[in-house]
C-alpha cells in the first residue's frame, strides 16, 4: 500500500488528468454498451415489430420516427453516432493518460537525477552503477506503463464489468447471473496463473541483465580482452548466458502458450454457456431475440477484459518493486548538513590524530598528524595501497574521518560545507575523468565561462599546450570515446590545467606525474612554483625527484607516518625513504650508463 502512496504523491500535477482518462474510460464504456441496445430495438422492434421485449429510451427514440425504412436508418445513425462519441472518449482517455504517466516519468527521472548528485561519494563507491541506472531507467519505466496501461486497463474492466453488468440485469435478471458464473473462474485462473509466472519472468529477466553485464564489460575491457587473447573465452561465456536466456525465456513463452490457451477455452465455454442457455430461453420466449443479441454482444464486451485484469492485477507486483526500487535511492540522505559554514579558506591546514577505515574494512590510515602552513608544499610519499589517496580524499571530504579532527584555517572540517570546501581545492586525481567533449570543456569543468587566454595559459603552465595546438582541432578537439585517444600523460596534463583554472588556496596533486616523463615533470612543478607561491600545494608520487623540493615529505606506510621532514634530512636517515633514493638513483644511473654505452661513449 506504501507503494500506491508513493505513485499518487509523483503524480502530483497530473491527477486531474488521471482522474480524466478514468472518466473518459467510463463515458466510453457507456456509449459502446448502447450499441447492442441498438440492434436490440432494430430486431425486436422495427424488423420483428414485436411490442413485448424491453423497451428502452433507444426503443422511444426509434419508434418515434413513423415509416419502417425511417425506423432503420434511425438505428443505424445511433449506432454510428455512438461509435463515434466512443472513439472521441478513447481518444481522451488514451490522450490524458499518456500525457500523465509521460509527465511523471520525466518529473520521477528528473527528481531521481537531482537526489543521485547529492548523494555522498561513499554512497556511489557502495552501490553498483549499473543497477541504478537500471532504476532510473527500466524502473521507473515500469511506473509509467502502470501509469499509461494498467491503471487505465484496470479501471477499464471494472468499469465495463460494473456497467455491463447492470444493463444486463436491466434486461433479465436470471440470464444476468448465468452470463457471468463462470467469470469469478476466469479470473481466479488468470490471477493463480500469473502469479506463477512472475518468477519465471523474474528468473528471465535477471538472465538478461546477466546477459548485458556480460556485453558490457566485454566492450569497456575490450583493450583487455585483446591483450590477454581472451576471446575465445569471452565468447564462451557470451554463449552460455545467451543460452541460458533462451532457456528461460523458452520456459515462459511455453507458460504463456498454456495460459492463453487455457484461458481462451474458459472464455469461449463462458460465451457458449450464454448462447445456449439464451437459445433455450428464447425458444422457451422468456426473452426476445433481439436481447439474446444483445446479451452475446455484451458477453464478449466483458469476458476479455476480466481475463486482462488478472494479469494487470499480478503485473502489478512489479510496479511494487518498481516503486521499492526507486524509494531505496530517493529515500537515501542527501550530502547535506544543516548549520555548516562557508569560511575564509587560506590553505593552513591540520590534520590531528586521523584516523580512518573503510566499511567493513581494517583500519587504513592511523594517526596521522601534521600541518601545513599556508603556501607550503607538502609531498607524500609511500607504497602502493599504502593510503595516500584516501588521505587526499578526506581532505576533500569525499569521505569522513572516524577519528581525531582536521582543521582548515582553524575550522573544523566536517563544519564546513561540502561544496564551499571542495570549490576551494584544485585535485588532479588518481583515477582520472575526461568527458567525451572537446579539451577546452574538459579545463573548464569548474569554470565554465572561462575566457580561451585564461584556458590557453593553464594549459601552457600545465606543459600541454604545444600538444593540443598539433591537434588538428586544436581546443576544439574532442577526446574520449568520440574523439582523439590521449596518452597517459597527456591526459594528466590535461587534468593538471583543469585543476588551475580556478586560483584555488589548496592543490592536490594525486600520482598526477606518474606518467609524464622526468623533464616535463620538472617543467611543470617550476611553472607550478612561480604561479602558486601563496597555494597549499600536495604532492603525492612515487619519484623522488618530484617530492624532492617539497618543504616537508612525509612517508606513509600501511597508513601510519614512519617518516617526515625535508629531502635533504630524509637521505640521511635510514629507511623507506633512502631505500626509494637509492633504487631510483640507481635506476637512472643504469639508464645513463645504457645510453652512453649505445651511443658508442
Ligand atoms: N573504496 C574503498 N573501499 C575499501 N577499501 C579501499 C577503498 N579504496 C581504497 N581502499 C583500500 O585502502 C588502502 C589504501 O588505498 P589508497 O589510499 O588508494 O592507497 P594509495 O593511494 O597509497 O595507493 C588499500 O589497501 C586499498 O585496498
Ligand atoms: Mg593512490
Amino acid at each position: 500500500m506504501q507503494e500506491f502512496k508513493s505513485i499518487f504523491k509523483w503524480m502530483e500535477g497530473q491527477r486531474l488528468k488521471v482522474v480524466g482518462a478514468l472518466m473518459a474510460t467510463a463515458f466510453g464504456i457507456v456509449f459502446s454498451t448502447l450499441i447492442p441496445l441498438v440492434s436490440q430495438t432494430a430486431i425486436d422492434m422495427v424488423i420483428k415489430q414485436t411490442t413485448e421485449g424491453n423497451p428502452t429510451f433507444i426503443s422511444d427514440i426509434v419508434l418515434s420516427v413513423s415509416s419502417f425504412k425511417g425506423q432503420l436508418l434511425m438505428c443505424g445513425a445511433l449506432i454510428m453516432i455512438f461509435t463515434v462519441i466512443n472513439a472521441l472518449f478513447n481518444f481522451l482517455k488514451a490522450k490524458w493518460s499518456a500525457e500523465a504517466s509521460e509527465n511523471l516519468a520525466k518529473n520521477l527521472k528528473d527528481k531521481m537525477y537531482h537526489h543521485i548528485q547529492q548523494l555522498s561519494f561513499m554512497y556511489h563507491k557502495r552501490v553498483e552503477t549499473g543497477d541504478l541506472i537500471q532504476r532510473c531507467t527500466s524502473d521507473i519505466d515500469t511506473i509509467r506503463l502502470f501509469l499509461s496501461s494498467q491503471l487505465v486497463e484496470m479501471g477499464y474492466a471494472v468499469l465495463i464489468f460494473i456497467i455491463i453488468f447492470s444493463f444486463m440485469l436491466s434486461l433479465n435478471v436470471k440470464f444476468a447471473l448465468v452470463s457471468v458464473c463462470l467469470t469469478p473462474v476466469l479470473f481466479g485462473f488468470c490471477f493463480i496463473f500469473f502469479k506463477k509466472v512472475k518468477q519465471s519472468f523474474k528468473e528471465a529477466d535477471e538472465s538478461e541483465a546477466r546477459l548485458s553485464t556480460t556485453l558490457q564489460e566485454n566492450l569497456t575491457g575490450v583493450r583487455v580482452v585483446r591483450a590477454y587473447c581472451n576471446q575465445e573465452y569471452e565468447i564462451k561465456q557470451f554463449e552460455k548466458r545467451n543460452q541460458e536466456l533462451k532457456e528461460k525465456s523458452y520456459v515462459m513463452t511455453k507458460l504463456n502458450a498454456l495460459f492463453w490457451s487455457s484461458s481462451d477455452f474458459l472464455s469461449f465455454l463462458q460465451i457458449a454457456v450464454v448462447i445456449i442457455y439464451g437459445a433455450y430461453i428464447t425458444i422457451k420466449g422468456e426473452i426476445t431475440l433481439g436481447t439474446l443479441q444483445a446479451f452475446i454482444s455484451y458477453e464478449s464486451m466483458i469476458i476479455w477484459p476480466v481475463r486482462q485484469l488478472g494479469r494487470v492485477l499480478t503485473d502489478l507486483g512489479k510496479t511494487t518493486i518498481s516503486v521499492k526500487r526507486i524509494n531505496e535511492v530517493l529515500n537515501e540522505p542527501i550530502e547535506f548538513e544543516e548549520g555548516l559554514q562557508k569560511p575564509q579558506i587560506t590553505g593552513s591546514i591540520e590534520f590531528d590524530h586521523v584516523g580512518f577505515e573503510y566499511e567493513d574494512h581494517d583500519r587504513i590510515l592511523k594517526d596521522i598528524s601534521f600541518k601545513v602552513e599556508k603556501g607550503q608544499t607538502i609531498a607524500i610519499i609511500g607504497r602502493t595501497g599504502s593510503g595516500k589517496t584516501t588521505l587526499m580524499n578526506l581532505l576533500l571530504r569525499l569521505y569522513d574521518y572516524t577519528e581525531g579532527s582536521i582543521k582548515i584555517d582553524g575550522v573544523e572540517l566536517k563544519k564546513i560545507d561540502h561544496k564551499w570546501m571542495r570549490a576551494h581545492i584544485g585535485a588532479v586525481l588518481q583515477e582520472l575523468f575526461l568527458y567525451s567533449k572537446t579539451i577546452k570543456q574538459n579545463i573548464a569543468i569548474a569554470k565554465k565561462d572561462a575566457h580561451e587566454d585564461e584556458i590557453q595559459s593553464v594549459a601552457k603552465l600545465a606543459s600541454v599546450h604545444h600538444v593540443i595546438e598539433d591537434f588538428e582541432n586544436g581546443y576544439d578537439t574532442i577526446v574520449g570515446e568520440r574523439g582523439v585517444t590521449l596518452s597517459g600523460g597527456q591526459k594528466q596534463r590535461v587534468g593538471i590545467a583543469r585543476a588551475l583554472i580556478n586560483e584555488c588556496p589548496i592543490l592536490i596533486f594525486d600520482d598526477s606525474l606518474s606518467a609524464v616523463d622526468t623533464e616535463t615533470d620538472i617543467e611543470i612543478r617550476r611553472a607550478l612554483n612561480e604561479r602558486s607561491k601563496d597555494v597549499t600545494t600536495f604532492i603525492i608520487a612515487h619519484r623522488v625527484s618530484t617530492v624532492k623540493d617539497a618543504d616537508q615529505i612525509i612517508v606513509l606506510d600501511k597508513g601510519h607516518i614512519i617518516q617526515r621532514g625535508t629531502h635533504e634530512e630524509l637521505i640521511h636517515q635510514e629507511g623507506l625513504y633512502q631505500t626509494f633514493w637509492e633504487i631510483q638513483n640507481q635506476k637512472e644511473a643504469e639508464v645513463l650508463n645504457l645510453m652512453n654505452e649505445e651511443s658508442g661513449v
